[in-house]
């Protein structure tokens, strides 16, 4: 990253992550996904960082938007939705344009259905945030953003990233 350009954090929905808001709200809450990209938009600007924001119910479109996001983009924050549970290919994209990365989950996962708590995503995540609600969407772009401005790796990332 050049010292003049403004460090840039994508941050990654997949699917059913649109209907936030409406979709189990006894388990994702009430705000809408448009709330959680102002969140990661405005914690992000904290920081003097900016946030662009993807969200696809299509395993492809978001591995093309991980390919897409060298250059210009910093670190990346996701949440795969099922994805997570299943996307060897998402896991691979991932590891293969190496950027710092942040898994999310809104729901506690590991209080869920045993088949949620595998996520084929943590082995290549920097950290991995579950079960604080949407919030858990600002501890990570905040956690990313202090590190991308001090000019330190992400707390979690391996000595070889
Ligand atoms: C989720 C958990 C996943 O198991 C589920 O399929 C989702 C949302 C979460 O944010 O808690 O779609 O990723």
């Amino acid at each position: 990253m050049s010292p003049e350009r403004t460090p840039s954090i994508l941050v990654v929905n997949g699917p059913n992550l649109n209907l936030l808001g409406t979709r189990e709200p006894a388990v994702y809450g009430s705000a809408t996904l448009d709330d959680v990209i102002r969140l990661a938009t405005e914690t992000a600007r904290a920081h003097g960082c900016t946030v662009t924001a993807m969200q696809s119910n299509h395993e492809g479109v978001i591995i093309d938007a991980i390919h897409a996001a060298r250059p210009g983009t910093d670190a990346i924050v996701i949440n795969a939705g099922a994805l997570t549970h299943t996307s060897i290919a998402i896991r691979d994209a991932l590891a293969a344009v190496a950027l710092p990365v942040v898994e999310v989950h809104i729901s506690n996962v590991h209080r869920r259905e045993e088949f949620r708590h595998v996520s084929y995503i943590s082995g290549v995540a920097d950290a991995v945030i579950v079960g604080a609600g949407i919030d858990g969407y600002r501890l990570a772009v905040d956690h990313l953003a202090s590190r991308l401005t001090a000019g330190t790796p992400p707390q979690g990332a391996s000595p070889g990233k």
